[in-house]
């Protein structure tokens, strides 16, 4: 399942916008219902003012009505950023799928992404 969400990031990642970087990322989030929503980082000439896959793929699932304890699991084409382990944490997806340096196919809990992580409560 988790290498299924992961194919669906590496197919999408062609159509990242990132003419400053020229890393391309993709990222696919599957809902508790199946429903899958898909992302890529998009850049601005404005550096910061980009996006990384991650997070337009959560954008996508939120515009479509789901929200934190929604997403079950998500591949990524990336090691998730720092802000994108905030993200993965406040939204509760369960398992994060992403190739490593080494090549390897890893999944993690975003506890394990981010231990230790600041929140409101
Ligand atoms: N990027 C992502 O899309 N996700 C990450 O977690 C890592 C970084 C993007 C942001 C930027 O467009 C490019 O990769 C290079 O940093």
């Amino acid at each position: 399942m988790s290498d299924e969400l992961y194919g669906r990031a590496v197919a999408i990642a062609e159509r990242a916008y990132a003419p400053y970087s020229k890393y391309l990322v993709g990222a696919a989030v599957r809902a508790r219902d199946g429903r899958v929503f898909e992302g890529v980082n998009v850049e601005n000439a404005a550096y910061p003012l980009g996006i990384c896959a991650e997070r337009t793929a959560i954008s996508a699932a939120v515009t479509a009505g789901y929200g934190p304890g929604d997403l079950e699991a998500i591949g990524i084409t990336a090691s998730p950023c720092g802000g994108c382990r905030q993200w993965l944490y406040e939204f509760r997806v369960d398992r994060v799928t992403f190739r490593n340096r080494d090549g390897d196919l890893v999944s993690y809990t975003p506890a394990e992404l981010l231990p230790d992580t600041w929140d409101l409560d």
